[in-house]
């Protein structure tokens, strides 16, 4: 979009950039769908950008590659090498989720998630954002009391590419004993890079950021700490905080409208984005967003829930919410975004639920159907804003 454009109101630009001064781009988006439940979240996904692509005069290229189990069915190996060159050469990659019980009997490093693991390490993938937000018409389905669930709005900026899913590994046998070792381990500069990235994302936040460790006993954690604390000065608006991953924990679950930006190493954000995840009610709804040296990823973090499978059961708004992170974060394309959110709130509001977050004996519609749903919703919304402007 050229300056001049980018400063007119949209509705001066034309709602779909008709005027032919608004932004239009040609993007190349590589679908990972892997497994389980990720080839439907995958469609729901493709669904959104396409339309996207329709109605605002975008080129979208999509192309699917195998990854995880899939990959190993198809081709003997998690990560493809075609798959890794066909993500780094994208403008953006969306991924479904991989792993299963078929392939849960495969050692570590040949498993499904080895090709997740080795796809963002060949990505150059270091940071992980995961937003988990209160959505309005979803309050009600918080396990959280409402004044303790407060405006829950956190953004967990997760470490991806160290740590202990990365370090040393491995297992002996001695006399008859077995034993197994990982190992966590951080560099100051692998610190200071996804601090960095944290302070930076709280600066256009409320400036609060809580850095998670363990420094009370683990030595990797003393220096995460003392790196954390020694770039914290270069931020002087942001308000910086330590907490024991333990604490964190607790306080997630006592009072998580405390919390604004959680900086997290790779194992620590793991475990915490789904505590903070089942607060607003569903792992089903949230979505992620990974950038580094390359391409940036976009996936939901469910992973493939197996059970699942074959029941159209599987809730595809964090699927549908991580396309819209890249398309505000890796295209700029923020009005496309606030599309195709307003028009999810609207059917959310309207009361249609997945399984995951129905209210016990609500009726229920199918993942499909969802998505069909907010298919129709966007036309809706677009007629609407054609006739009103935007935000009307
Ligand atoms: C996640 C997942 C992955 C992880 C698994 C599937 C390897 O749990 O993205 O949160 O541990 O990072
Ligand atoms: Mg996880």
């Amino acid at each position: 979009m050229g300056k001049a454009a980018a400063e007119l109101p949209h509705s001066i630009v034309g709602v779909r950039g008709e005027a032919g001064i608004a932004m239009k781009v040609k993007k190349t988006i590589v679908l990972l769908p892997g497994d389980g439940i990720g080839p439907e979240v995958t469609r729901a996904a493709a669904t959104v950008l396409r339309e996207c692509a329709q109605e605002f005069h975008h080129e979208f290229e999509l192309h699917e590659f195998p990854i995880g189990g899939a990959a190993i069915d198809a081709i003997g190996t998690p990560l493809p090498n075609e798959t890794l060159d066909a993500c780094r050469k994208a403008d953006a990659v969306f991924l479904g989720a991989v792993g299963g019980a078929k392939w849960d009997a495969l050692p570590v490093g040949k498993r499904p998630e080895s090709g997740l693991l080795g796809l963002r390490k060949g990505m150059g993938l270091y940071v992980n954002v995961r937003p988990v937000k209160v959505l309005e018409p979803l309050r009600g389905i918080s396990p959280l009391k409402p004044e303790r669930l407060g405006d829950l709005d956190i953004e967990i900026v997760r470490e991806l590419a160290g740590g202990m899913y990365f370090g040393e590994r491995g297992n002996t046998t001695e006399n008859g004993v077995e034993r197994a070792w990982d190992t966590e381990s951080y560099s100051t500069p692998e610190i200071e890079r996804i601090a960095t990235f944290a302070f930076a994302r709280a600066e256009n936040r409320t400036r609060r950021v809580c850095s998670v460790d363990k420094a009370n006993v683990l030595m990797s954690s003393q220096l995460w700490r003392r790196t954390v604390v020694a770039l914290s000065g270069v931020y002087s608006s942001v308000k910086l905080e330590h907490m024991y991953v333990d604490n964190a924990a607790m306080q997630l679950t006592l009072k998580p409208s405390q919390f604004d930006v959680m900086l997290t190493s790779n194992m620590f954000g793991d475990i915490l984005s789904d505590a903070a995840a089942a607060l607003v009610g569903s792992i089903g709804l949230i979505p992620s967003a990974s950038f580094g040296t390359g391409a940036p990823l976009f996936e939901p973090i469910h992973g493939s829930a197996p059970s699942l499978v074959g029941t159209d059961s599987a809730n595809p708004v964090g699927a549908i919410l991580s396309a819209t992170l890249m398309l505000r974060d890796a295209f700029g394309l923020s009005l496309e975004a606030d599309w195709v959110e307003q028009s999810l709130h609207r059917v959310l509001a309207g009361g249609y639920r997945t399984p995951d977050i129905a209210q016990p004996g609500a009726s229920t519609i199918g993942g499909s159907v969802f998505t069909e749903m907010l298919r129709e919703e966007m036309q809706r919304t677009l007629e609407h804003a054609e006739r009103y402007g935007w935000g009307v």
